[in-house]
């Protein structure tokens, strides 16, 4: 029984509705749970392949002692002793010791056979088994990052109630759907200090993925540094890059969670940075300056020149000493062609080796590269871009236009994964990233070809972020996308995931992770220093627009300060999903329709409230461009939602026009305004249009 869920939730109210809704209603907003029993269930996420839950549960108490079976060393060791640390901290309690002696006696007993992979390879095995009883627990796993697992899953079971913790009586049986499951992180874009990355690494390890990939050079930035090439961070980087160590560093912090860095030097489009330093390996006169503009420049290295080929092979084998991964990410996207179709000497090039156009000229670097991978051990990576003919096939291609495009690449013997529905500045719900499966249930590929798909990967690009917001685009969301690779195709209950992700959420925040706690720093800051409590209560309806809106709205550029209303609010806060299920309750009928009924008239009038405190801010504040608009539509939506509750409370028909006054209300709202949009308009809709029924 996890008592603790509510109690968890509280905080979680309490710190993402900024005080706001638990001074008003504690009870009514008592979880985006509403309408399922949580305590009779446990929040595990991923959930695990197998789980029986029985009787009865071991309590935590001090003293308690932890031994290995038999092997350990020091990555296991020092897994184990960060989670107990964390475990002291979630408990309250002094730390479990480890310590030699009798297994029969100790509380967890870590089983494990062996080390695993001395680089962590794609086929790691990563499974464990728990099982605990009234007197132990068991951790059993092939592998030190099976281990690893088990471990993050063991401190999700903990509970804590009338002063004491203990871990419910269970089964586990558990390995991963997808061999590939990552995370992908812009740094060129803008830069994220290594502090960021190893936190990001925390919250990873958490949710059990298993890959880093460090989009390390872009058009804004080079940010590896190279002692073999050092005007690439010299001039390409505007003095922002992580060192050598600092890498190896990272790689290493990576590993003890068990996770594989996979570098991304992206080439030969996306390299205005590399061109800084050395315009001798472009295809034409390269900017003296790093562009603040966005998007597709046309500039690209130029494959013609057998100086290149040289560089590149220094500059892999320096990088791949770094990164000990076997995969070397070579970009590979959205090069133009433009650049290389205006040099003569391209021209004359590619007429000279009968090499058609410019895709084609593409694959040729490609080739040249091959043997340059291979030479320092490594297998190439590249976005869908990559995939032309010849290529061989333990190249894998990163598909980030579409399943269509990952599913051709299977059919052609290609190994694949999958990021296109997994953009987080898409500012898309978790839902619809959950949603989204690697292998559809309706893909038409064989059984030999579905092999060929390895997992997914999440994309953070970093156009519209800074180290300050990004962990609130990153999280909670990736957690849900974090089970969609690891646990079984089946688990597609939406109601459930978001039931467990806010504990996930409030985990990840507990251990390090700022993705709350920025959000409320920001709009404290917004509020020109005052207590945020009206705008809390703008914010927990208000999503940013998506990268292409906002784009629209703004010419985000490198220069653009970040730190607007659109940059405090969250993608798809918890408002979403509660206001629908408590929507759907109202008109639904359902036993919650009284419930939900009451939170909505509670979460109306705190709408209404707040409006005179908003409306003062948004006319003094300069870094809330459109806001006066939504904060008046926010007043008339208030107005909207109590309305329609009152007829359907009354069972009563609204007068003649009152509907189509209203949803002009609602397509008003839902036109752009301030680069932030509302998250309830087709749950009022639906209010709207229940009470002509
Ligand atoms: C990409 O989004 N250009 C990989």
């Amino acid at each position: 029984m996890l008592h603790d869920v509510p109690l968890l939730q509280r905080i979680f109210f309490v710190t993402r509705r900024l005080n706001y809704f638990v001074a008003v209603s504690g009870l009514f907003f008592c979880g985006t749970s509403y309408g399922h029993a949580m305590e009779d269930k446990l929040v595990l996420m991923p959930a695990p392949a197998s789980i029986h839950q029985e009787e009865g549960s071991l309590q935590l108490t001090p003293g308690m002692r932890v031994t290995y079976a038999h092997f350990h060393d020091a990555r296991l060791e020092g897994g184990l002793d960060r989670a107990l640390r964390r475990l002291e901290y979630i408990s309250g309690q002094p730390r479990l010791q480890v310590a030699a002696g009798n297994e029969g006696s100790a509380a967890l007993v870590v089983d494990v056979k062996g080390a695993g992979g001395a680089v962590q390879s794609l086929d790691e095995d990563e499974s464990y088994s728990l099982v605990v009883s009234s007197t132990q627990i068991q951790l059993s796993a092939p592998t030190v990052v099976g281990a690893l697992r088990g471990v993050e899953t063991l401190l999700q079971l903990v509970a804590c109630d009338h002063g004491a913790c203990h871990v419910p009586a269970v089964r586990i049986e558990d390995t991963p759907r997808f061999r590939w499951r990552g995370l992908m992180i812009d740094v060129s874009r803008h830069f994220e200090p290594v502090s960021v990355i190893e936190r990001t690494l925390d919250g990873m390890a958490m949710v059990k993925l298993n890959v880093f990939h460090w989009h390390l050079s872009d058009d804004q930035g080079f940010r590896a540094e190279s002692k073999r090439f050092p005007k690439l961070t010299g001039m390409g980087s505007g003095g922002q890059f992580y060192t050598q160590e600092e890498m190896r560093h990272v790689v290493a912090y990576a590993r003890a969670r068990g996770i594989r860095v996979v570098p991304e030097f992206d080439m030969p489009g996306h390299s205005v940075s590399w061109l800084i330093g050395y315009p001798e390996f472009g295809s034409s006169a390269a900017p003296t300056e790093l562009p603040a503009v966005f998007g597709i420049h046309d500039e690209s290295l130029d494959p013609t020149q057998e100086k290149i080929y040289k560089f590149l092979d220094a500059l892999v084998g320096e990088m791949g000493g770094i990164f000990p991964d076997a995969y070397f990410h070579i970009g590979g996207d959205e090069n133009t062609g433009k650049a290389w179709r205006e040099n003569p000497k391209i021209a004359a090039f590619m007429k000279a080796k009968n090499i058609q156009n410019t895709d084609a000229l593409q694959a040729y670097f490609n080739q040249r590269l091959l043997p340059i991978l291979k030479k320092h051990g490594k297998h190439m990576i590249g976005w869908d871009e990559v995939l032309t003919p010849g290529l061989p096939k333990d190249v894998i291609v990163q598909s980030w236009r579409g399943g269509d495009s990952l599913a051709k690449g299977a059919r052609e013997g290609y190994s694949g994964i999958l990021s296109a529905p997994y953009y987080l500045d898409g500012m898309k719900s978790s839902e619809e990233h959950y949603l989204a499966d690697p292998i559809p249930a309706d893909a038409s590929l064989t059984p030999e070809q579905k092999a060929l798909i390895l997992g997914g990967e999440v994309c953070m690009w970093s156009e519209q972020l800074n180290w300050l917001t990004i962990d609130s685009r990153i999280w909670p969301r990736t957690a849900a996308m974090a089970e969609r690779f690891w646990s079984p195709a089946d688990r597609r209950d939406v109601a459930d995931m978001y039931r467990r992700l806010q504990t996930t959420s409030l985990q990840l925040e507990m251990a390090g992770l700022t993705h709350i706690s920025g959000p409320q720093r920001a709009l404290r800051s917004l509020a020109l220093s005052r207590e945020p409590v009206a705008l809390g209560v703008f914010a927990s309806v208000l999503e940013p627009v998506s990268f292409h809106d906002r784009y629209q709205a703004q010419h985000t550029n490198a220069t653009t300060p970040l730190d607007g209303l659109v940059d405090a609010v969250v993608p798809d806060p918890p408002s979403r999903f509660e206001i629908r299920e408590q929507v759907d309750a109202v008109v639904g009928g359902s036993d919650l329709a009284e419930a939900g009924r009451l939170a909505l008239v509670a979460r109306f009038r705190s709408w209404e409230e707040a409006v005179p405190a908003l409306t003062e801010l948004a006319s003094q504040s300069p870094r809330m461009p459109g806001a006066a608009v939504r904060v008046k539509q926010l007043d008339q939506l208030a107005k909207v939602g109590s309305e329609a509750l009152g007829y359907l409370k009354a069972d009563k028909r609204p007068p003649n026009g009152w509907s189509e006054q209203q949803l002009q209300v609602l397509d008003e709202a839902a036109k752009p305004a301030g680069m932030v949009r509302f998250t309830f308009l087709p749950s009022l809709r639906k209010l709207v249009e229940a009470t002509a029924k």
